[in-house]
């Protein structure tokens, strides 16, 4: 694979987001070494900026691939094109299909996971998302706040909740579990292998970028893909639409918040992949950040890896900082600190406001690792299913935009022009005012105890196992 990177990205703290990188050769051979040029601004300023095309061996490729494991959340879609998903997915790639589907469909699913793995002689992982041992083990790992409520009765199942946000952290657990160092995604809704198979390219391309290209030493790293265009029948014609409809909103609102956030003069488009379904990282990344509900999963890990890694804190949340200060102090009777001066304080001390931290004797956290997000246009297309309905865009639009609304980073200017837009774009879908709800986002996963999990999961859940796991064969 062979990608035309750039050298602009923007840089909030610890975190750095690359410009839109682009695949140029699906495959690129043994080749080494990338050229550069200097290339004008695409945009209105004058400015250069330079882009160098590089190209990425078998071999670093192959190295990502044999480490990361593609999950492959999945509720009641087509049989033939979860197919097609399944045989886009590179050789020596571990596959965890996620579902939430009827019980009849998820037994055609694992059959057809089961037969594929079988032929193939690969190793495939599926599991339900409401299977009992299954949310015993995260349970017992810790992770309650991933159950469904009301329990009428103590003796009731657990049961993980519904969402696509849910599955993924399932599929996390279960990657983590079997060993791996990274974790994609990809929907199971993919009509098209090819481009399956080039979005496990990108991740590969990408997260090899982003590991050893980059001047960030053991950096965190992500990749989210850019589809090329989302096909759609518009008069009987097939039209290459070059930005879906959630993408466009999200994306601007996105945009609007990191250029208030953001050090320096900063492009307001930079963001191009507010939504991505289909990205991938480095697992101890994905065990870091915080998973949130449904459909914000993907606009929400962009913010929390602002909240956690990046962002200077601005002058409204160190108000907000002193005041928690002075609250604790209060509480616990000792002398309130003296407020610092300084009109920045560093991501470092933003736990104050989450974590129960004794403010008379403050930390010293570590340094926060380095986070380098790639983000890649393909040269496929993306075909799905779009049959899904007009409120469920709706949905989606709402839950990524209340992600940016109630960001402790947000601005307060920001968030009434947002507040207005919503109530003008989403009335029946937010408050009265126009405030969207805000979503559920789980704990890091990095609390869990994984120990726990393996010996529940292992004992009491119907995980199919299919291929050769912990050097058992199994299935
Ligand atoms: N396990 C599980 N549990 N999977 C689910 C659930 C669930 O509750 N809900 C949906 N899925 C699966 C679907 O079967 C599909 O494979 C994938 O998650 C994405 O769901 P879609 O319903 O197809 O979403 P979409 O196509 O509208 O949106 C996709 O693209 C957006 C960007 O354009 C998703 O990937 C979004 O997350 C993404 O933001
Ligand atoms: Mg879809």
């Amino acid at each position: 694979m062979r990608l035309t990177t750039s050298s602009k990205s923007t840089p909030i703290g610890n975190v750095e987001i690359h410009e839109v990188f682009r695949v140029i050769e699906l495959d690129a051979g043994r080749s080494v070494g990338s050229s550069v040029s200097d290339a004008p601004d695409g945009g209105s300023s004058n400015s250069t900026r330079s882009h160098s095309t590089i190209p990425f061996s078998f071999e670093s490729l192959r190295a990502i691939e044999s480490q990361i494991a593609i999950v492959v959340p999945c509720m009641d879609e087509d049989r033939a094109t979860l197919a097609g998903v399944l045989y886009g997915i590179s050789n020596e790639t571990l596959i965890v299909v996620v579902s939430n589907s009827t019980p009849t469909n998820f037994e055609s699913e694992c059959e057809l996971l089961a037969d594929f793995c079988k032929n193939t002689e690969r190793l495939g992982l599926a599991v339900h998302q409401k299977d009992e041992g299954l949310a015993r083990a995260f349970h017992a790992a810790g992770m309650s706040d991933t159950m469904m409520e009301p329990r009428q009765q103590q003796t009731d199942p657990l049961r993980i909740r519904n969402g696509k946000g849910e599955g993924m952290m399932i599929g996390v657990a279960l990657s983590k579990l079997a060993g791996k160092q990274f974790i994609g995604f990809i929907d199971a809704d993919n009509q098209v292998a090819g481009a399956v198979q080039e979005y496990c390219k990108v991740y590969a391309a990408g997260l090899h970028y982003a590991l050893h290209c980059s001047n960030a030493i053991d950096p965190h790293a992500m990749v989210r893909i850019k589809w090329n265009s989302k096909p759609k029948v518009k008069d009987n014609q097939l039209v290459f639409e070059k930005s879906g409809r959630s993408s466009r909103v999200v994306n601007e609102w996105m945009n609007r918040l990191l250029c208030a956030i953001a050090e320096g003069e900063n492009q307001d488009d930079i963001i191009q992949t507010g939504n991505a379904g289909e990205h991938a990282m480095n697992l101890d990344f994905a065990m870091e950040l915080q998973f949130a509900t449904g459909y914000a999963v993907e606009p929400f890990q962009l913010i929390d890896a602002w909240e956690q890694f990046g962002a200077h804190l601005g002058a409204d949340n160190v108000e907000r900082l002193h005041t928690a200060i002075a609250t604790i102090a209060d509480e616990e009777g000792t002398p309130t600190p003296t407020p610092t001066s300084s009109p920045e304080i560093t991501p470092a001390l933003s736990p104050v406001f989450t974590a129960h931290s004794r403010l008379s004797t403050p930390p010293t956290p570590p340094e926060p690792r380095k986070v380098q997000i790639v983000q890649v246009e393909t040269c496929n297309p993306h075909f799905h299913d779009t049959s899904k309905g007009e409120g469920h865009i709706g949905r989606m639009q709402v839950q990524g935009l209340s992600t940016i609304y109630h960001s402790t980073l947000t601005p307060p200017e920001l968030r009434d022009h947002l507040r207005v837009y919503m109530k003008q774009s989403f009335s029946s879908l937010v408050g009265p005012g126009g405030e969207p709800e805000k979503l559920r986002a789980y704990p890091p996963m990095k609390h869990m105890d994984m120990a726990a999990f393996a010996q529940v999961v292992k004992e009491k859940s119907q995980l199919l196992v299919v291929g050769n796991w912990d050097g058992k064969q199994m299935i």
